[in-house]
């Protein structure tokens, strides 16, 4: 019988901070461009290429959008040489596509590796999500409690007061009454105009970031590429997804999913192992973003690994 090849994160994870530095710098020219979609496409062909180079038989399992839908790096693309371990990818090229276009904090790219079947399969759709840091037990808070109960729970886990809690909410009207409620907490948000995987790890360093815990509805892939990343990083997550029409039921369904109201922790997300990388585009408040000079490029990579909690901070400067 044919032997399974292990999956050895610690060779592959200087790989995957290569796939997202690509990704990264491939997308460099577009930043403040005003061109969200040339910015993407650079950084999807950027990663692509880079990830090709890898010995994995990889399958990438959150990516661009179903196989019509999109060109490159969509949902079941075979990626790798072909010649090394199976593994699962969970990506992200460009996660702030406007907020590079516009020169905006906090656009990252992301990428999440992990033997096969480590990630959920997320559709296309919504997630209702729920973050917060390492330290805290179980059930400080949940996606059941209200957006004020979970500031006080938090508050109390803290031992400090709800003022001295800053929540993380994506800018949307579909969010109104969630700040309205938090605000009436006495609690501060910092809210985003997009990027709400960086608005999850920003979770897992408050005391860098100054957010304690981030709530609201974004993108499901999102959500597992924040989940991956609070695995590596220490920290809780909880998501529901959330569906509009049949249409975004049906894709859960093609993605396997059969219960629609379960909520889903962090480790039910991503249930083995993962690595993850993540490259700052613009500035923001968990990495630099690049760096043009004349005759070379500078770019800041996160690399984490779930089973050591490891967490490396690389500074690449290449040649242009
Ligand atoms: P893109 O980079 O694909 O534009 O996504 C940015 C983002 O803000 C995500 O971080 C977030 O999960 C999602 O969009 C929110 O979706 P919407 O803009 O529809 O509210």
């Amino acid at each position: 019988m044919a032997e399974i090849p292990e999956f050895h994160d610690r060779m592959l994870s200087l790989g995957l901070a290569r796939v997202s530095e690509a990704a990264a710098i491939a997308s460099a020219d577009f930043i403040g461009r005003g061109d969200e979609k040339a910015a993407d496409a650079a950084a999807v062909a950027g990663m692509r290429e880079q990830l090709n180079k890898l010995d994995i038989s990889g399958v990438v399992v959150i990516g661009e959008g179903e196989r019509d839908e999109a060109p490159m790096l969509y949902i079941g693309e075979e990626v790798g040489t072909g010649k090394g371990p199976g593994v699962d990818i969970a990506l992200d090229p460009l996660e702030g596509t406007t907020l590079t276009a516009n020169d905006m904090p906090n656009a990252l790219t992301v990428i999440a590796m992990g033997p096969r079947g480590s990630m959920l399969h997320a559709p296309d759709t919504y997630m209702e999500k729920l973050a917060i840091g390492p330290g805290f037990k179980p059930g400080t808070v949940t996606l059941d409690m209200t957006p004020a109960e979970r500031v006080r729970r938090l508050a109390r886990a803290k031992a400090c007061s709800t003022e001295d809690i800053t929540c993380c909410i994506l800018d949307r009207d579909r969010h109104a009454e969630m700040i309205e409620e938090v605000r009436g907490t006495g609690a501060a948000i910092r809210l985003i105009t997009d990027g709400d995987v960086a608005g999850v790890m920003h979770c897992a360093e408050p005391d860098l970031t100054g957010i304690d815990m981030y709530m609201g509805i974004g993108g499901a892939p999102e959500g597992v590429l924040g989940a991956a990343a609070l695995k590596c990083m220490g920290g809780q997550f909880f998501g529901r997804l959330i569906f509009r029409n049949d249409d975004e039921k049906a894709r859960a369904t093609r993605a396997g999913i059969t219960d629609f109201d379960r909520i889903y922790d962090r480790d039910e997300l991503v249930q083995s192992d993962v690595i993850f990388a993540a490259s700052g585009v613009t500035d923001g408040s968990l990495m630099p973003g690049i760096k043009r000079e004349v005759g070379h490029v500078t770019v800041e990579t996160i690399l984490m690994r779930s089973k050591t909690g490891s967490i490396r901070r690389m500074i690449y400067r290449n040649p242009v």
